[in-house]
């Protein structure tokens, strides 16, 4: 995949920054309003039960703000997080040397939990359902299995294909929570929080026009303020104004609708190629160089959701709204 300003996903140095700038608090953390109010009565209850909190899945596109929530949760329960993710556990024995290792309590972060495999998920199971780990020792006519004793802990597992969970383990989780896209006025909340952190000076127009090309996701808004913040360093004062943030975005090519080329090659495309579609997202892959499953993991979810693409039994198809976005004449049928 390419680099591109208005991906989700995010590197190890980006987490570093976001980081530092990430909220601490559920009062802190703005938006996801029906999750944040479920989870603090979770929350409360388990406390007041003096329990630990049923174990949460955290689903939804990247950059929406899964780790962070990860932490928040154990932030309000006192607790420590232990972070990993589903490709970094490559064997039965790397998981339970992780649970072996919690402290009562703990919340046990696994980020991109669908791309756990069975025989691991296996593990968990038990380690989900009654803080045990069965473990088998010796071999042949000789082996055994041994039950181990854990402590009670969280498990927050975070997913962008909540569809790609196997039943069984879909079903050992509490609690189930969809992040949503933002709205344009908690994005331009978020970036004025963080042009506070940075200690930049931001008019509130501008942060609007950073929210309205961030589509729908904090990553994306706090990664184009960073960009724009250059800008304004470089060009002007130091002030994001409202020119300023403009000029930045149209260098940056991110569109009014924080499109980039890329979207524009995949849109351009099904319109010029295949009349509109509807087309195989295969064939999209190839016509595009892009791998199917970024396509629809990374590219497609906010052209969905912004109602430029359909999805059909037979492929996927563009809208008049793409037409009129390219301002090119809506074909008759
Ligand atoms: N930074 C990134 N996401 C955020 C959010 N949801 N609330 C506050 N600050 C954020």
């Amino acid at each position: 995949m390419e680099d591109r300003i208005v991906s989700g996903s995010t590197n190890y140095e980006e987490s570093a920054i976001e980081q530092s700038l990430r909220p601490q608090t559920l009062s802190q953390y703005i938006g996801q309003e029906k999750v944040k109010s479920n989870l603090s009565i979770f929350i409360e209850a388990a406390k007041m039960r003096q329990e630990t909190l049923d174990h949460v899945l955290l689903y939804g596109p990247p950059g929406l703000g899964k780790t962070t929530l990860a932490t928040i949760i154990a932030n309000e329960m006192g607790v420590n997080i232990r972070t990993t993710s589903g490709p970094a556990i490559e064997r039965p024995g790397d998981l339970a040397a992780i649970l072996t290792a919690l402290e009562p309590g703990d919340v046990l972060f696994i980020d991109e939990i669908h791309r756990l495999q069975r025989s691991i998920e296996e593990v968990l199971y038990p380690a989900m359902e009654d803080f045990c780990l069965d473990i088998v020792i010796g071999k042949g006519a000789g082996a055994r299995s041994v039950r181990l004793d854990l402590p009670p802990f969280t498990l927050v597992g975070a997913t962008t294909r909540a569809g790609s969970l196997s039943a069984p383990l879909r079903d050992r989780f509490g609690v189930l929570s969809r992040l949503e896209y933002y709205n344009e006025n908690q994005l331009a909340n978020i970036v004025t929080r963080t042009a506070e952190l940075l200690e930049v000076e931001i008019e509130a127009q501008a942060s609007h026009e950073i929210a309205r090309r961030s589509r729908g996701t904090p990553r994306i808004a706090n990664r184009l303020l960073r960009r724009v913040r250059d800008f304004a360093q470089v060009r002007g004062d130091g002030t994001i104004t409202t020119k300023m943030a403009d000029t930045a975005l149209e260098l940056l090519q991110v569109d009014r609708l924080g499109l980039d080329h890329i979207d524009h090659k995949l849109l351009k495309g099904i319109i010029e190629k295949f009349r509109g579609g509807p087309v195989g997202l295969e064939t999209i892959s190839a016509t595009i160089g892009e791998e199917a499953h970024t396509i629809e993991d990374v590219y497609e979810p906010y052209l969905l959701q912004i109602g430029f693409l359909q999805r059909t039994p037979r492929g996927r198809a563009v809208t008049e709204l793409v037409y009129r976005h390219f301002q090119i004449e809506v074909p008759k049928e």
